[in-house]
Formats: C-alpha cells, sequence, structure tokens
C-alpha cells in the first residue's frame, strides 16, 4: 500500500456513527443508588447536594490529559452484587456506563466519551485467597498490580505483570486491556496468566468463571473474550492468575550501542547466551533516553562512556543461582566488548540493588518523561523489529516534509518498547494535541504499519483513540464478528460505549 495523506475525520464524528441512543444519570436514578451505596460511595454532581467538579474531574480525564469526558457520576461499589445491581439498573434504564480502573490508559478508553457513568472499581481491593503450592491468585479487580506484587512478596512469589503504571493500575484494567508490559518476555500474556475471570454481564448477570484450575477444557474459553476486550462485555470484579515463583537472582544491564543495526544482533547473541534466564530486553533510543535523564527519570549513565550510542538496550535476567547468572552476564559482556567489531560502545551492570532500580527507572519513566516534555501522540505498533528505527525515523522525516518539525508544532519523535515482543512504541511529542499534527501523523503511522503487516496497538488497545483505524489490523468478517459478540452480550451499548468498535 501506499502511504497517503489523507486526513482523518475529526475526533467528534468518529463515534458519531456507533454511539447508542443513552441516558443520562438524573436524580431519580441516584435515588436508587443511595440505596445501595454508602454516601461515601457516590460522588455527584447533580442536585441536591452536589459534589465539587473537582472531585469527579480525575475520573473525567485520562492519564495524558487527552481525552476528557462529562460524566456527573461516579459509583464505587465494594461488592460484585454491587456492582451487579447498578448495572442491571443501568440496562433497564438505557445509561451509559464507563469501568474505570486505575485510569492509566493510553487509548481513551477508560474516561467517558459522553457523559456515561462512571463505575470505579477502586474499593474492591481485597484479596480473595492465594495458594503458596500452585502459586494462583485470587483478587478482586480493583487491587492495585503493586499491591499485589508487595503481597506475594513475603511468599517468595512474584506477579507475572509488570509495568511503569503498577502504582495506580488495577489487576482488572491490566486484564480487561490485556496489558503486556516489562515481564512478557518470561511470563507470556494474560491470555496464558490469567485461569479465570468473575464478571457482571451488561445486563447485571453475575458470570462465575473464577475457576484456579491449570486444566479445564469443558467447551468455549469464555474469559478470553474480556481479556483485552476493554470493558465492552462487561465488568470484571475478580481475578484468579498463576503467579511465578521469585527468582532467587535478578541482574540488569544497560548496554550503549553505536548504531540500531547492531540491536538485533545483539538480541541474537543475547538470547544465545543467557538463554533461560534472559528476563527482559528493553529498547530506548538517543533522544528519549535524554529526555528521561533530562526529566529526573533514573541516573544517567557516564557520558563519555556513552557519547555518540545511538541507542540503548536494558537487559535483565532472572534466574536460580546467583553465582552462575552472575557468571553468564559477565561473559556475555566480555565476548560483546572483545569482539573484533564490538555491537557494544559500553554496558553498565547494576552491582546493587539501588543501582539495579535506577537502570529499569530510566525504562519505566520513559512514559513520564515523555509527558513532562510535552504531549505526546502515542502509537503502540507490533512491527517487525528490522523496522523499529525505520518506523521512527520516517514518521519524523514525513512531519518534517509536513512543516511540523517545529517550534510550536512538534518537538520529537522518539522510540522505545519490548524488543522481545516485537512492540516498538513511537510517541510523537508535540507543544499541543491540535488537528494539524493529528491529520499529518493519522492515517499515516496507520498505512505505514499495515505495509509491514504489523498491529495498530501491541498492547495499549483501541480505546477511544483507534476505534476508526481498526481495519487496519482486522479484517472485514473479523470486525462483523466482533460487532455481533458485542450485540449479543450488550443488546444496548450500555457498556463503555463508543470504545474498540467502528
Ligand atoms: P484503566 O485505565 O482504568 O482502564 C483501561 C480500560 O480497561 C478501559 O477501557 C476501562 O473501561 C477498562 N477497565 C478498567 N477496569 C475494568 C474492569 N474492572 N472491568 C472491565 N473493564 C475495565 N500498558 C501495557 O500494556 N504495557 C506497559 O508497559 C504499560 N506501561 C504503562 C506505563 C505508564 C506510566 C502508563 C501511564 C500506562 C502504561 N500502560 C501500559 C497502559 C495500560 O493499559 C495500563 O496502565 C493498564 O493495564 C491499565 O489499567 P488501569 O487499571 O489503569 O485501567
Ligand atoms: C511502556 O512500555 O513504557 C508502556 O507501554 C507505556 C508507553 O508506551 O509509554
Ligand atoms: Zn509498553
Amino acid at each position: 500500500r501506499s502511504v497517503s495523506r489523507t486526513p482523518v475525520l475529526r475526533a467528534p464524528r468518529r463515534w458519531a456513527h456507533s454511539f447508542p441512543q443513552l441516558n443520562s444519570v438524573t436524580e431519580h436514578d441516584l435515588d436508587y443508588f443511595r440505596k445501595i451505596l454508602p454516601p461515601s460511595a457516590i460522588i455527584t454532581t447533580l442536585p441536591p447536594n452536589p459534589s465539587p467538579e473537582s472531585e469527579l474531574e480525575p475520573f473525567n480525564n485520562d492519564w495524558m490529559n487527552k481525552y476528557h469526558g462529562k460524566s456527573t457520576t461516579v459509583l464505587k461499589p465494594r461488592t460484585t452484587k454491587e456492582v451487579s445491581d447498578i448495572v442491571k439498573w443501568c440496562n433497564d434504564r438505557h445509561i451509559g456506563i464507563v469501568p474505570q480502573g486505575g485510569n492509566t490508559g493510553l487509548v481513551g478508553g477508560s474516561v467517558p466519551v459522553k457523559d456515561e457513568l462512571i463505575i470505579s472499581l477502586a474499593n474492591m481491593s481485597k484479596v480473595r485467597s492465594f495458594d503458596d503450592v500452585s502459586g494462583i491468585l485470587v483478587a478482586d479487580a480493583g487491587c492495585i498490580l503493586q499491591s499485589l506484587s508487595d503481597y506475594l512478596a513475603p511468599h517468595n512469589y512474584v506477579f507475572p505483570l509488570d509495568l511503569g503504571a503498577k502504582g495506580s493500575c488495577q489487576i482488572g484494567g491490566n486484564v480487561s486491556t490485556n496489558a503486556g508490559g516489562l515481564r512478557l518476555l518470561r511470563y507470556g500474556s494474560l491470555h496464558g496468566t490469567v485461569l479465570g475471570l468473575e464478571v457482571v454481564l451488561p445486563d447485571g448477570t453475575v458470570l462465575d468463571q473464577l475457576t484456579s484450575l491449570r486444566k479445564d477444557n469443558t467447551g468455549y474459553d469464555l474469559k478470553q473474550l474480556f481479556i483485552g476486550s476493554e470493558g465492552t462485555l462487561g465488568i470484571v470484579t475478580g481475578v484468579s492468575i498463576l503467579t511465578a515463583p521469585a527468582p532467587q537472582a535478578t541482574n540488569n544491564v544497560m548496554l550503549a550501542l553505536p548504531k540500531f543495526e547492531n540491536v538485533l544482533p545483539l538480541f541474537k547473541e543475547v538470547k544465545r547466551q543467557l538463554s533461560e534466564i534472559l528476563s527482559a530486553f528493553e529498547f530506548i533510543d538517543r533522544r528519549v533516553y535524554d529526555l528521561a535523564i533530562k526529566h529526573g527519570q533514573g541516573r544517567a549513565l557516564d557520558a563519555e562512556e556513552t557519547e555518540g550510542a545511538e541507542c540503548f538496550v536494558l537487559v535483565e535476567t532472572s534466574g536460580g543461582n546467583r553465582e552462575h547468572d552472575e557468571q553468564k552476564l559477565n561473559s556475555l559482556l566480555e565476548s560483546l566488548m572483545e569482539a573484533d567489531e564490538p555491537l557494544i560502545n559500553t554496558g553498565v551492570l547494576a552491582t546493587s540493588p539501588a543501582q539495579f532500580a535506577s537502570l529499569w527507572a530510566i525504562r519505566e519513566g520513559l512514559t513520564e518523561a515523555v509527558s513532562k516534555e510535552g504531549k505526546p501522540y502515542k502509537y503502540d505498533i507490533s512491527v517487525p523489529l528490522q523496522k523499529f528505527q525505520e518506523v521512527v525515523d520516517i514518521t519524523r522525516e514525513h512531519l518534517r516534509s509536513e512543516g511540523l518539525m517545529r517550534e510550536g508544532a512538534v518537538r520529537h519523535v522518539v522510540g522505545y518498547g519490548h524488543v522481545g515482543d516485537g512492540n516498538l512504541h513511537l510517541n510523537v511529542v508535540a507543544d499541543a494535541y491540535t488537528p494539524e499534527v493529528e491529520a499529518a501523523l493519522e492515517p499515516f503511522v496507520y498505512e505505514l504499519v499495515a505495509k509491514y503487516n504489523g498491529s495498530i496497538s501491541a498492547e495499549h488497545g483501541i480505546g477511544v483513540m483507534k476505534t476508526h483505524a481498526l481495519h487496519y489490523s482486522k479484517n472485514a468478517v473479523s470486525i462483523d464478528w466482533m460487532k455481533k459478540i458485542k450485540q449479543l452480550f450488550d443488546p444496548n451499548g450500555i457498556i463503555n460505549p463508543g470504545k474498540v468498535l467502528p
């Protein structure tokens, strides 16, 4: 396909054809909600006792402050039964609902398109059970990822998912977005580790599939439909997940590379030498590394040693024997440095827990650094590894040719991501979110991804941002069946309207 420069439709028209007829929350509805929830679990700007607008603000605006809803009411149920009662009422009354976890999603899926009711899972945050033989954890959907990791640590287990938003995102949100994150290379996706779910369906029925079985081949695996469906088929209230034994030893090393072309041979070599102990291989281009340092994410590596480095790779190992792992890592570094044509300029091996954390802080802080620098247009794509740098460079050149690589428009075009998973985060950092920049980027980026047979969303989802672009990664038959599934589960279209489907 050729790369076209056709501007996309302006945002409000994107969902105009698919947004169902829905009712706003009224005082009559609030009277019902007040019967089932305590006052502290209701935030509303409706009379007779309106809460200040500022209390609703964090729920109506997304993490990037790019997407803005106009909800009048947030409910914070404490039990699955309360969720079910609210959803049943809303379905009967045709009131739209947005399920909200930690509101860290990056595609606008977690905030209303209009004035839908927000159901926050924040008050459902209990661990229901943990079996320290099987490692199976069952938890409320509102548990924060970091708190689950903290819970597991004394049991010598780790959560099979880790990401920079761990301090705020919730396990229900992680499951609903099928979050990938920094450990996917080691533990695989949530489609594999989630063993069971409890979901409140759009008519209020509770679908209890909260099994804790490793093996269960009894017909359709319905839970898989909810993993990654971004709250459009139901509200996840409980999650059963297989956690992993904590590694006895973890190490990391930040490698500085003279040129991008070395990333792939390096990945091959690292896999060959570290094999079973390799647990992360993360790519960071020079520009975004500099932004991380500028905005105080982690400690800078020695400037002299990293001079001229075009990009960086963070390698982590997790294994069962410290001596053995360190030996493997050291001999990897030696062989890399002593090669006739070294693939790396330098490698900084963490020698203390503080340094280990600081190296990860650089990688985990990229999202925040980019947001501090400006307004990021985030494209989370899967493309062949060889094309990572090309996609970033072509996009930058395209913006330059459009006269947008200038003060007042676009400041940086950067790339980072999960090389091990073929997932590039292309970030275009602009001064502001403007139709001009958006029209230059879309469908340009999506056409580029389609040219490489890639995916327009590797791990963040579709949300409201990419509904119009779904066809770049899903064919007509697939989209048709997705719509039929949505219709079957949610005939009134009340759950997360305007999201995922075009
Ligand atoms: P929210 O943002 O609240 O919601 C996300 C979507 O899920 C929405 O559509 C919402 O309606 C739905 N939802 C939420 N809870 C439920 C529920 N209980 N039932 C049904 N639907 C629900 N993503 C990655 O994949 N990998 C990363 O490495 C990664 N790193 C990130 C780093 C930072 C700093 C930030 C800000 C975001 C990052 N993300 C990453 C994005 C990401 O999708 C997540 O942070 C996370 O999975 C969202 O969880 P949440 O609880 O915040 O969900
Ligand atoms: C990451 O890998 O850091 C996340 O997916 C968030 C982002 O893309 O910025
Ligand atoms: Zn990511």
